[in-house]
């Protein structure tokens, strides 16, 4: 007897399919079929790398979602080099978590050896705030690069959103006025030259002028804002994954919009930068020769709903809504992981094309799933959730291209994952792992 083990393809339509079969697709999985004990894993589960995106990876906490996250990433650079020299990953690290990943995955040997695969390191880049790049280097961790954002290059209104200003009352407005006074007097400047403005403008009072300078200290404070900013290309590098940390910002609610602004800032280069390139490259295909460019991008970003929420707005919302709404065009794919599908903004899930969920319990949100696959409306999503096995990285696919959904088991990764509870032995000597 033969057995004939079937590939199961996500995200890639036919004409793709007869154009480049199965060449650049990321083994994530394999189909699980039957329930509970009689749970069994049966056909590899490959998706398309080589068109945009919008990926949303979900479930409820512990469940998976930065693990799997990361399983794409990995099938992103082990690409044939013809493939992934044509991507490049931005992996935004919202919990300080993936620069474990240059070391193999010695703490799953067995189960990747189950799995046909052995522990490999995924040579990342670590890009860290500047002013914490120490931090890391006193732990052994080595940084890749310190990164900074140009102050000049924000707006008076990501400003005002940061400091949760009104535009409306005294403080946004004189946040208002500061930036085009300075925007008027300098093309690059720093947060010591805003404060500066500030302090010496005849037109505020005392109460606003300490209101906006305890303000633009803290934010001087974050490490990050300086006069010239790193260079959008160098976030990505051909068939690379840059890890980018932004953990380190305050964990209070000021914290989460410091790193809105600096996801605002460089969501809204990524397009333009992605634009120029995609000029670029039509007229390249037109016949007018090739330039460098940066390449087609895929940004992962974990804790979506913190940046682009249902209800309010963060300096994020805008120019991650840009990317979901209009980045397909130039080449951009998102990977959204989030706890709480209900909390990520409308647009962001109806532009999902393949959705992960892994086990979700709460009613809203397997109702917010509901809501993006209309046309699985026969299927109960819930039903498909309750039948998943125990175990983590169980997950179902939903997938929008070929209106399938179905249960897998996520594979485990190459390169060690720091994400799971934290232990009380501390290993390897660094932090714990
Ligand atoms: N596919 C998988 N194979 C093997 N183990 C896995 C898999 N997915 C997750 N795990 C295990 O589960 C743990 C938790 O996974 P992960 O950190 O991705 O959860 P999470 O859903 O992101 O949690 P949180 O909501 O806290 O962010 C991991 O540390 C890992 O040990
Ligand atoms: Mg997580």
């Amino acid at each position: 007897m033969f057995l004939i083990v079937e590939k199961i393809i996500v995200g890639r339509d036919r004409n793709d399919m007869e154009a480049f079969g199965e060449r650049g697709t990321a083994f994530i999985g394999k189909h699980i079929v039957g329930e509970g004990d009689d749970a069994h894993l049966t056909n590899p589960v490959f998706m398309d790398v080589i068109r945009p995106h919008t990926i949303l990876v979900t479930g409820k906490k512990g469940s998976g979602k930065s693990y799997s996250g990361f399983v794409l990433a990995e099938e992103i650079v082990r690409q044939e080099p013809e493939i992934r020299n044509n991507l490049a990953v931005l992996f935004i690290d919202t919990m300080g978590i993936y620069w474990s990943s240059r070391s193999p995955n010695e703490k799953d040997r067995e189960l990747l050896k189950e799995w046909g695969l052995k522990p490999e390191g995924i040579d990342i880049r670590l890009f860290v705030p500047g002013g914490f790049a120490k931090e890391y280097e006193d732990v052994g961790v080595r940084v890749d690069a310190p990164f900074t954002v140009s102050c000049s290059e924000l707006t008076a209104q990501d400003w005002m959103l940061t400091f949760g200003f009104n535009p409306l009352d005294a403080n946004g407005m004189a946040v208002e006025h500061i930036i085009k006074t300075i925007k008027s007097k300098m093309r690059d400047y720093s947060i010591e030259d805003i404060i500066y403005e500030i302090e010496n403008s005849k037109k505020l009072e005392a109460q606003v002028k300490n209101a906006l300078t305890t303000r633009f200290s803290a934010a001087q404070d974050w490490g990050v804002f300086e006069k010239r900013g790193t260079p959008v290309r160098d976030y990505f590098m051909r068939g690379k994954i840059t890890v980018l940390d932004i953990s380190h910002f305050p964990r209070s609610a000021g914290g989460w919009s410091v790193r809105s602004m600096v996801i605002g800032l460089l969501s809204r280069k990524i397009f333009q930068d992605r634009l120029q390139a995609r000029k670029g490259e039509e007229f390249e295909v037109m016949g007018g020769g090739g330039k460098e460019n940066i390449p087609m991008v895929w940004v992962c970003l974990d804790e979506a709903h913190q940046f682009i929420p249902t209800e309010g707005e963060t300096a994020a919302s805008e120019p991650l809504l840009t990317l979901v709404k209009e980045g397909r065009e130039p080449g951009i794919s998102l990977l959204l992981i989030t706890q709480m599908p209900n909390k990520l903004n409308q647009d962001a899930l109806s532009q999902s094309d393949i959705v992960l969920s892994h086990r979700l319990t709460s009613e809203a949100d397997i109702k917010a799933l509901r809501s993006i696959m209309q046309t699985y409306a026969a299927e109960d999503i819930q039903d498909y959730i309750n039948k998943l096995p125990k175990q983590t990285g169980a997950a179902i696919i939903m997938d929008d291209n070929s209106e399938r959904i179905f249960p897998i088991q996520v594979r485990p990764r190459f390169s060690w994952h720091a994400g799971g509870s934290p232990s009380a032995i501390r290993k390897r000597g660094l932090l714990d792992l």
